[in-house]
């Protein structure tokens, strides 16, 4: 097995003053299981839909399978430009773009590669969602009418969408020009964070063993987006929905996450469905949680064809059922990792859980 470490891009702003949080899917919101038998939305705290069995209770593995999911909003609130005193969110003038998103935020291209983020602007039903593009500096990355952006040369700048109608109303991504050389032949010789990346056979790992840095926050990856795109469409021509409930969550966001599991379920049983930070394979954009996150999807159409079909896309379900004392992690279902369809369909044909195949542990050391 070929074991190297790469050092993490920087990737330390990780927003500029832009009009909207990062997103990958523009729902802002994650749930996320505990034990019992509801499914729970919430903006903040919890709120019950139906009376809990008891969730303090210890219970056997079998009976502790995730069943009851709750949602909350993710990271800050969408960031809406300044509006003058007389407009307020009541009085905008019709026709007038309020925010505007994009899939990612973050990216990294080696020169001569391009990418293109897809923007959504709101109101959604606004007239007039012309975007007009444009690049800090030309010299590293350009970016084209449709946003198409191409690097140029070694560094870092900005490109920024505006909106047409409401110029003041805009988002920007950070991107970080490298060149080919660079990327192999740099191995962990920069550490801009507390830890390094930990590549195993070409694959990037975040597991119990294997840690993240805390500024790597690179956004949903764009291979693996696109690789979801055209696995939903080729679903949805079977009639089947399937949709990203929670994507890309940064080190903080993670960390929220965890510290509210542990004060429900407390840091044992917390640490058998969620990832502490720095630790959760969603801070790397390969990850994707799909369609109710919830024991129940094992139980659908969807996730039968996901679960038939996912590799060929480049997906596995991470989290199998019966395999926690492996991976560290119950089963989850509506779990999937991107990882390339040579490489997906290689770990699922052998019917093994990534960390068997890549021969690896799952352990958190304290
Ligand atoms: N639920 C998975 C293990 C995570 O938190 O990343
Ligand atoms: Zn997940």
């Amino acid at each position: 097995m070929k074991m190297k470490k790469i050092t993490a891009a920087v990737f330390a702003a990780a927003l500029v003053l832009s009009a909207c949080t990062p997103v990958e899917d523009g729902s802002e919101t994650d749930t996320i299981p505990v034990l019992g038998n509801n499914i729970v939305t919430a903006e903040e705290e919890p709120i019950k839909t139906e009376p809990t069995e008891s969730e303090a209770a210890p219970v056997s593995e079998e009976q502790s399978k995730p069943a009851e999911t709750w949602a909350d909003t993710e990271e800050p609130p969408l960031e809406i430009p300044p509006q003058s005193e007389t407009e307020t969110e009541d009085t905008y003038s019709e026709g007038e773009i309020t925010v505007i998103e994009l899939t990612y935020y973050n990216v990294t291209l080696e020169t001569g590669d391009s990418s293109m983020p897809i923007v959504t602007m709101y109101p959604e039903d606004a007239p007039d969602k012309s975007e007009k593009w444009t690049s800090s500096d030309e010299n590293i990355a350009v970016v084209d009418d449709i946003g198409n952006i191409t690097a140029v040369s070694e560094g870092e700048c900005i490109i920024r969408v505006q909106s047409a109608v409401s110029p003041e109303v805009y988002a920007e991504v950070n991107v970080t020009v490298i060149s080919p050389e660079e990327e192999e032949s740099e191995p962990s010789s920069k550490n801009e964070g507390d830890t390094e990346l930990t590549y195993i056979d070409g694959i990037l790992i975040a597991n119990k063993t294997y840690a993240l840095p805390s500024d790597y926050n690179p956004g949903v990856d764009p291979d693996a987006q696109a690789a979801f795109d055209k696995m939903q469409s080729a679903a949805a021509e079977e009639g089947l929905n399937i949709y990203i409930s929670s994507g890309f969550r940064s080190y903080d966001y993670q960390a929220g996450l965890y510290e509210r599991y542990v004060e429900r379920s407390g840091k044992a049983e917390a640490d058998r469905y969620s990832a502490r930070p720095g630790h959760s394979e969603h801070q790397t954009g390969l990850a994707f949680d799909l369609n109710s996150i919830d024991i129940t999807f094992a139980d659908t159409e969807e996730y039968e064809w996901v679960k038939a079909h996912c590799a060929e896309y480049g997906f596995i379900i991470r989290y199998p059922e019966g395999k926690e004392s492996i991976t560290g992690y119950m089963y989850e279902p509506w779990h999937i990792r991107y990882l390339g369809a040579e490489t997906a369909k290689k770990v699922t044909d052998s019917g093994l859980t990534l960390e068997e195949y890549l021969g690896i542990d799952s352990k958190y050391s304290e």
